[in-house]
């Protein structure tokens, strides 16, 4: 057994990405068919729903159009679907595997077997009994494959759920309908029920691949190196003799062996590799950095950073030193100061810097604080948005406004005619809206001009002079759908002519692997590809150019990677808390919440303080909160 393995209790396979994960995923199935096939036997796969597969059948699609894989032979069981919900409504999950899977391959419609969301309640036992013993005709299930709920359910089969569980009406959690809400049009329309197979089906499965990408990191890690309990269903799968987990980088995170890679194994003693280790061991004793003593490095697994740096203290300080000079009131350098460890250059004095925020108000919720001191400091700031943000702005917000702009009209005694037309196609549209069926070009146009206000808003507030915003509506982000295009060279070349025009000394953008539906990478993308090409042509300027990554407002960076800590008096997080009040269509319940329920506000006050509590709690001064920042070499 290698070290990794004595932590991991479930073979762990991490990709870079969730395509390059479902790609091995779908070559396993496609083998596994084609191994069945020419034996002339059936192959029996479970399924699953929900965002993570999504990308896995888009790939068997395409193997069954360009590479003739044949499904004849096989047969499926669903996991699960709500209850009650007819089949063919769109939120069903019968309506979810067709559209994605069954409509597009040569399954025979008969091998097909979801849960049936419509039974009559009071049979309903019997028909799950049903089901689960056409599984058993079937042979048994030879490859299930699994997504993993932020609670880590599998199937719908929530916290608590038994080991021996069959096939059966379960209640949902809360979490799991909030985590859901955004199939629906809100949290209550999310059925409260589900007919799931149990965890004893799943276990009987020949072999299980559990899916998992970016967000699921930290239940991931509890499910993969825990102890077994029905508490963390996944953690269940420990007791499977033939499961594997796929994941992608980010999921990968909280793994030990990324965490805290000097107890999986060998690792080379960077000055990065040392803060992290100090960091880690300093948090998990609760203790500032400077009182840990050469025991205490002994007795965690990095008595090896000892042997081969020596003595605890000298080690202390050099982490110490680099924690306190990340800390800066002045993100675009001190001017006139000498300071070699600061993270920013302080000449030139002023600079040209550029916010790159993928939806409208990224820039102030991640980085309000240095935004403003950016813009005080008297440095050039702008900012460029790079999507229209349109697709999160909830249908009761855009009527509203028109219906404001007729008023408006009306009462300056201008012709509203018009506004009185695309009121009512508008309000007609809306009434009939069916899930994922894109706005008009009128109703998303104008949904774009609302979030293009709230952030011009925000550019006034901060003080920035007109022209300083920059609207991209980068055309990837215009499906019209939550599930967007990759970068296109039009997003790239758009990007290419805002950096060559501004010529800026600081790039700042949001540098997240994992939101809920990939805008955030797909921006950042974006941009590194442009300064990539912009560099490769030679130009003079982005020698100069330092560019700083922040998170969006998912998630933060781990402590030890922070380059750049931006401290925040407590008259600032308030001002910041303005800020993003401007957002209004942004506020209370908006279409894309994900599974947390607090407003970006709270949750980016939430995480500066805690990024400010935990340099606190490492030996450094204690500010109200901080903003941090990692830069990007290129
Ligand atoms: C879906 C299912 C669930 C999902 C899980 C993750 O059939 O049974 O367990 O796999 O809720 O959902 P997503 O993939 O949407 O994050």
């Amino acid at each position: 057994m290698n070290m990794v393995e004595s932590f991991e209790k479930i073979p762990v396979k991490v990709f870079p990405d969730s395509k390059k994960g479902s790609a091995y995923v779908a070559q396993e199935i496609a083998a596994l068919i084609r191994k069945k096939a020419a034996a002339s036997e059936k192959c029996v796969l479970g399924m699953a729903t929900g965002a993570t597969p999504v990308s896995l059948y888009a790939e068997l699609v395409r193997m069954h159009r360009e590479e003739g894989l044949s499904f004849k032979n096989v047969i499926t069981f669903n996991l699960d679907e709500y209850y009650p919900i007819e089949k063919e409504a769109v939120h069903s999950y019968w309506s979810f595997m067709h559209r994605h899977l069954f409509d597009h391959i040569d399954i025979d419609p008969a091998n097909i077997h979801i849960p049936n969301g419509s039974w009559p309640k009071d049979d309903i036992k019997k028909y799950c009994a049903a089901y689960d013993e056409a599984i058993d005709a079937a042979g048994g299930i030879d490859l299930q494959i699994l997504g993993i709920g932020l609670n880590g359910h599998i199937g719908f089969n929530e916290p608590g759920s038994s080991i021996y569980s069959k096939t059966r009406l379960v209640n949902l959690d809360n979490t799991t309908r909030i985590a859901n809400t955004y199939e629906f049009a809100n949290i209550s329309k999310v059925p409260r029920l589900a007919v799931t197979m149990g965890i004893g089906n799943i276990l009987k499965s020949k072999r299980v691949l559990l899916m998992g990408w970016g967000q699921k990191a930290a239940i991931i890690a509890k499910a993969v190196e825990g102890n077994v309990t029905e508490q963390i269903p996944a953690s269940i799968l420990q007791q499977h003799p033939d499961c594997t987990f796929i994941i992608d980088e980010a999921a990968s995170s909280e793994l030990t062996r990324n965490k805290a890679p000097w107890l999986t194994g060998d690792c080379v003693w960077t000055p990065v590799m040392i803060k992290k280790a100090v960091i880690y061991l300093a948090l998990k004793l609760g203790k500032s950095v400077l009182s840990l003593t050469a025991m205490d490095y002994i007795e965690n697994g990095l008595s090896d950073l000892l042997v081969e740096k020596g003595d605890a203290y000298e080690i202390n300080l050099q982490v110490f030193y680099m924690l306190r000079d990340s800390i800066t009131g002045w993100p675009g350098g001190k001017p006139n100061a000498v300071i070699p460890a600061h993270p920013e250059r302080s000449e030139p004095h002023p600079k040209r810097c550029i916010i790159f925020s993928p939806h409208p108000d990224d820039d102030i919720i991640s980085m309000g604080g240095t935004f403003m001191r950016l813009h005080d400091q008297g440095h050039e700031v702008h900012v460029a948005y790079q999507t229209s943000g349109n697709i999160a702005v909830t249908d009761e917000f855009v009527t509203r406004f028109i219906d404001f702009a007729v008023g408006f009209e009306e009462m300056f005694g201008i012709d509203n005619h018009k506004s009185q037309q695309i009121l009512k196609a508008a309000r007609e549209y809306i009434a009939t809206k069916q899930k994922d069926q894109p706005d008009t070009s009128d109703i998303r146009s104008i949904k774009g001009l609302i979030r293009r206000c709230e952030a011009k808003a925000t550019c006034r507030y901060v003080g920035l002079p007109e022209g300083r915003a920059h609207f991209q509506n980068l055309p990837f982000y215009e499906t019209g759908a939550i599930e967007k295009n990759p970068m296109g060279e039009e997003d790239v070349t758009l990007t290419m002519q805002l950096l060559r025009k501004i010529k800026p000394h600081q790039v700042y953008c949001a540098g997240d692997l994992a939101d809920p539906h990939g805008t955030h990478k797909v921006c950042l993308e974006v941009v590194f590809e442009s300064l990539r090409r912009i560099k490769a042509a030679g130009d003079e300027w982005v020698k100069n150019c330092w560019v700083w990554l922040y998170k969006g407002a998912w998630q933060e960076w781990d402590i030890s990677e922070i380059e750049m800590a931006i401290p925040m008096s407590p008259d600032q997080v308030m001002k910041k808390r303005f800020g993003i009040f401007i957002h209004q269509s942004q506020k209370d319940m908006v279409p894309f919440q994900g599974t947390d329920s607090r407003e970006f506000w709270q949750r980016a006050e939430d995480r500066n303080s805690n990024t400010a509590n935990i340099y606190a709690e490492l030996g450094m001064t204690k500010y109200a909160a901080m903003e941090a920042f990692v830069r990007w070499h290129y």
